[in-house]
């Protein structure tokens, strides 16, 4: 099983995502031979894993250490994830996924639907199995809502030209950092922490994921889609307009609006030239100040959390920072 090369520097953290990874290929048994190799694929496709490191990091810090519970617990939350990434490839008709042709491109895209189904019961198989009261699942059913939520209101938002930054915003509030939040939150409850202990860590985790966000979208007008692993910019074309293009439609409309009023009609040359004049209007400066501010947001309650024997505090703080100079 091949690990990101990013878990290198946090051995005993690479350990236990490995035994995460190993559990979620071991659940995944079905009738339908076709569904189980696309659901194996993406699994073994080489995902960050960094929902379940958050989440196995955030168990640290409780008095009730049990190993087998705590990668259990990550390997549902990564299986949520992965279905939220495999339904999110049919809706944006992405071609690409982590290097690799997506399900939907691969299989079609009934075995897409069906793939994200069933990584959606994988999730609640794991997670009532091994959770200790019915707090996790009503946390998880609740942000599975806030994810939807999220992503219904960036397509109620789509091709709209004064989107305001709290829009942009609140959407992945939604749609990704309540993933994050969730995972810190979970972590926290279930290794025996307090409830108030456990929303600090929700707290945390949610600056973590809009910080997440903002550095993904920022790597579409920095980044290449080999590097990325994943199409660049094709969400533009079908009127998804993220943070540095938000910014610079606020600043100035009337350049932009030639190119992204060809909507799906934009050609290769049309995102290129998007791309150059939202460098030109500050979009990607003004991104990066965003992505900072909310990194050093969740830095700041990182460096108040208690101290303990597996130094946890320090790891958070370190990938924590990690997360703003990806290039990947
Ligand atoms: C992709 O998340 C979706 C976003 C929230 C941007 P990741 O970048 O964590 O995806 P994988 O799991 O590593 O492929
Ligand atoms: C990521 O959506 C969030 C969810 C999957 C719910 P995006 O569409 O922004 O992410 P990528 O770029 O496809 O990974
Ligand atoms: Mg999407
Ligand atoms: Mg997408």
């Amino acid at each position: 099983m091949k690990l990101h090369p990013m878990w290198q520097e946090y051995p005993d953290l690479a350990k236990q995502l490995t035994t995460t990874l190993e559990l979620m290929e071991s659940v995944v048994k079905l009738k339908n031979k076709k569904v189980e190799a696309a659901v194996l694929d993406m699994i073994q496709a080489g995902g960050k894993l960094l929902r379940p490191a958050y989440q196995l990091l955030f168990s640290q810090f409780g008095p009730d250490q049990d190993e087998k519970k705590a990668t259990s617990l990550a390997a549902s939350i990564e299986m949520l994830h992965t279905a939220t990434l495999i339904h999110d490839d049919i809706v944006d008709e992405s071609a690409l996924r982590r290097g690799l042709p997506t399900i939907r491109s691969a299989f079609g895209n009934d075995t897409a639907v069906y793939a994200g189904d069933y990584l959606f019961i994988c999730c609640f198989k794991l997670l009532s199995d091994y959770s200790t009261s019915l707090r996790s699942l009503q946390l998880n059913s609740r942000s599975m809502e806030k994810i939807l939520d999220g992503e219904l209101g960036q397509m109620d938002d789509r091709y709209k030209l004064d989107q305001t930054v709290a829009e942009y915003v609140e959407n992945i509030s939604g749609k990704t950092a309540e993933l994050f939040a969730l995972s810190c939150s979970v972590g926290a409850f279930e290794s025996g922490n307090s409830e108030r202990f456990a929303k600090k860590a929700g707290t945390i985790g949610l600056n973590i994921g809009i910080a997440f966000q903002i550095m993904d979208d920022l790597l579409d007008y920095q980044a290449d889609a080999a590097t990325l692993g994943k199409p660049v910019l094709e969400d533009v074309r079908q009127g998804v307009y993220s943070l540095p293009l938000i910014y610079a439609l606020n600043q100035e409309k009337e350049q932009l609006r030639p190119y992204l009023e060809k909507k799906k009609q934009m050609t290769d040359e049309d995102t290129l030239q998007v791309q150059k004049l939202v460098q030109q209007l500050g979009g990607v400066a003004y991104a990066q100040q965003l992505a900072a501010d909310y990194t050093e947001e969740a830095l700041k309650d990182i460096r108040k959390l208690p101290d303990n024997f597996f130094g946890t505090k320090e790891t958070l703080e370190r990938l924590t920072s990690q997360i703003l100079t990806r290039k990947s």
